[in-house]
């Protein structure tokens, strides 16, 4: 366990800087979660904390433990820095069985047998494999080997644990115990722990901070709660969560919140982020969970209130979900009501609404 310092990290594939400058200090005992689209550089970033790939430049120390620093051309090798690792493709050893891939690296680490027994019965328990530790690989199923190579992880209670998508193979309702155990379990052991997922409910669920990167770069680092709730751009606003964009101009700021021109006659209030002058143009994000039906009692004091025509329903079994049209743009929301007519009223507040510089 420790804390790991990620300090200017830069890893250049030729003219790709697939890690860009990221500096992140993980705490001890900390889940954090790396999410972004596919190849923003999370697996990169991951490698180059398990040492599997040299670095350009930058420096990753484990509390005083330098596991590489491009200044001094210190690189620790892989097998020192004791990370437990879990990769996007899970390679088990194939000739070996269940019980031998996390026999292994016990035996490497001259572990007593009997001690070995019990910490692979309780790895396998905890992953739900148990019953499993006579089978080879190719005898499992992609979810079961995951499960597994996720065992193989926990056996030897590693420094840093390392995940890379780890839960990926995994069907829907194994995925949420999955996450549950994986969680408890984290915390019970106080490990250290980089997740990788471009899943936002998986990061939203396990961490305590998330770090969202874009093209190589960190683009905001903070709780589910800040990430969900104030995004620093529109980029983080549609990754995690959906949101919705309305573009209009800046008016007039009361100090708390902004007025914002959508057309001829239509405005509402919104949150300015940093950099939204008067004038300029904007874009607003809402979410859809945040857009409500006007219904008999009225709409809420001090919410922004329109009307928007209906241009598509789908039913998703205990909600339906609308496309919207307001002044030419589309707005999704959901509501439990099948609407009846071609216009809608809606509310929103304007604390739910967030403005960036267009
Ligand atoms: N060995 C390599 N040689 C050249 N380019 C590479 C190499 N490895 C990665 N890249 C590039 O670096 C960028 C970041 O890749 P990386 O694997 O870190 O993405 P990722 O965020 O893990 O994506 P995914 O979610 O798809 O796994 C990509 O543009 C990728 O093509
Ligand atoms: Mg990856």
């Amino acid at each position: 366990m420790g804390k790991l310092i990620i300090d200017n990290l830069c890893k250049h594939f030729g003219d790709v800087k697939a890690v860009d400058n990221v500096s992140i200090t993980v705490e001890d005992g900390e889940f954090l979660t790396l999410l972004g689209p596919s190849g923003c550089g999370k697996s990169t970033t991951l490698f180059a904390v398990a040492g599997l790939d040299r670095p350009t430049s930058g420096r990753i120390l484990v509390d005083d433990v330098v596991f590489y620093d491009g200044g001094q051309q210190a690189m620790m090798p892989p097998e020192k820095r004791n990370c437990g690792l879990v990769f996007q493709s899970y390679a088990l050893w194939p000739h070996m069985t269940v019980r031998d891939n996390l026999a292994f690296p016990l035996e490497i680490r001259k572990i007593g047998k009997s001690e070995q027994q019990k910490r692979i019965t309780d790895a396998l328990g905890l992953v739900e494999m148990e019953n499993y530790q006579g089978r080879y690989p190719h005898e499992l199923s992609g979810g079961q080997q995951q499960r597994v190579a996720l065992a193989r992880t926990l056996v030897y209670e590693p420094r840093l644990m390392l995940l890379d998508e780890p839960l990926s193979n995994l069907d829907a309702k194994l995925r949420i115990r999955a996450r549950r155990w994986l969680k408890e379990l984290q915390g019970r052991l106080g490990l250290t722990t980089i997740y990788v997922t471009h899943d936002q409910i998986e990061a939203l669920t396990l961490s305590d901070r998330i770090a969202v990167m874009e093209g190589g770069k960190l683009v905001q680092l903070g709780t589910p709660e800040e990430i969900y709730s104030r995004p620093v751009s529109p980029f983080v606003a549609d990754f995690i969560g959906a949101s919705n964009f309305i573009d209009g101009f800046a008016g007039d700021d009361d100090g708390d919140t902004v007025n914002i021109t959508l057309a001829e006659d239509v405005s509402i209030r919104a949150k300015a982020r940093p950099g939204v002058k008067k004038g300029e143009a904007v874009r607003v994000a809402v979410r859809p969970e945040n857009i409500r039906l006007v219904n008999g009692s009225g709409v809420p004091g001090g919410s922004n209130a329109l009307t928007a025509s209906i241009r598509d329903r789908d039913y998703l079994g205990a909600r339906f979900q609308y496309i919207l049209d307001v002044c030419g743009t589309e707005l999704r929301m959901e509501a439990e009501q099948n609407l009846e007519g071609s216009q809608v009223d809606i509310s929103f507040t304007p604390e739910d609404c967030i403005a960036f510089p267009a």
